[in-house]
């Protein structure tokens, strides 16, 4: 895999709606008041802009995550952890037949700069990306007063167990951090903690759904517990998941609550291969060779379990570990 060495460069400034374009590599990138344009040597696309925003920042926020991020069936990237494939239209069999699929590969550095670079400039006040959509305003038409708040909130691993002193994590709120509106009928009893002595600060239990239940954000988790290569992110989801993931490895999801249908599809042609959807109680194992994109009519919360150990796409993508964790005898 050869490295194309570039950094995002701006190369104008549209008078009538304020937004810059950019170029990497030999990807451009310029948008109007209701559509982002991504051209390549072979070809160009359209992108609906909240899409292609909430895309974007989660993108980002997720350092590029595990495997295949489609921001919609043509454009997206992968990541091979240290460096990421920008595509258009590698993974889509109609692109392919025709010609115009165009795929590059940079430092991973590097396209965060550029997605950095470009989300900044594209995303005015009053609209968060990581919001609901019920709970943000929109991104379309011209360019607004910037953003001062923290625009990418990526990633965040716990120090130590939620709410054990020294722990900044956990939500509550006198941080701000209300029960959303989603939740509003839930009860969220907290936990009674008996130590045995000499064990003081050490033992610790909290509500996890009154935790969730606080997040500020969709389809992002704010707090991850990370033991080695053991992620396990809590999130709350509600509308759709704005990207479709490739997976590289296994991914375990939990619904905790509500449900989540998910559309499930060949990850190299996007052929369907099914549909899924997981109510509260019900987990199921996401196999390494799919991309799948997850739809929450009402605000739910999922718990995903990841894999991180280091090297395991490529014993997936050999063929040494077969796409699924499990297989049932008949
Ligand atoms: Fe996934």
């Amino acid at each position: 895999m050869s490295v194309t060495e570039a950094r995002v460069e701006k190369i104008g400034t549209d008078e009538a709606t304020g937004y810059s374009s950019y170029r990497f590599g030999s990807f451009t990138f310029s948008r109007d008041e209701y559509f982002a344009h991504v051209s390549w040597p072979r070809g160009n696309h359209i992108i609906e802009i909240d899409r292609f925003l909430r895309a974007m920042v989660r993108d980002i926020g997720w350092g590029f995550f595990y495997g295949w991020i489609f921001f919609d069936d043509i454009f997206g990237t992968t990541n091979h952890y240290g460096t990421v494939d920008v595509f258009a239209g590698t993974y889509d069999r109609g692109c392919k037949e025709a010609g115009i699929d165009f795929l590059e590969t940079y430092s991973a550095e590097a396209v965060s700069e550029a997605f950095e670079t470009i989300s900044k400039d594209w995303i005015s006040e009053g609209y968060d990306p990581l919001n609901a959509p019920l709970e943000t305003g929109s991104p379309i038409g011209p360019k607004g007063k910037e953003r001062t708040d923290p625009l990418l909130r990526s990633f965040i691993a716990a120090d130590r167990m939620l709410g054990l002193p020294g722990d900044k994590s956990v939500r509550t709120e006198e941080d701000g951090f209300g029960i959303n509106r989603a939740f509003a009928d839930m009860e969220f009893d907290q936990p009674d903690i008996e130590c045995e002595p000499g064990f003081e600060g050490q033992l610790h239990a909290i509500n996890l759904f009154d935790h969730i239940a606080r997040s500020d954000i969709t389809w992002n988790p704010s707090i991850s517990a990370i033991t080695r290569a053991n992620i396990c992110c809590v999130t709350s989801e509600e509308h759709m998941l704005p990207v479709i993931h490739g997976n590289d490895r296994n991914e375990w999801f939990i619904q905790l609550t509500d449900e989540i249908h998910w559309n499930i599809a060949d990850k190299n042609s996007g052929a369907p291969r099914g549909r899924v959807v997981m109510k509260a109680g019900d987990v199921c194992a996401m196999p390494a060779d799919i991309r799948h994109q997850g739809f929450a009519p009402k605000r739910s919360m999922l718990m995903v379990m990841e894999n991180g150990t280091p090297g395991l796409e490529q014993r997936y993508a050999s063929g040494e570990l077969k796409p699924y964790p499990v297989k049932f005898e008949a």
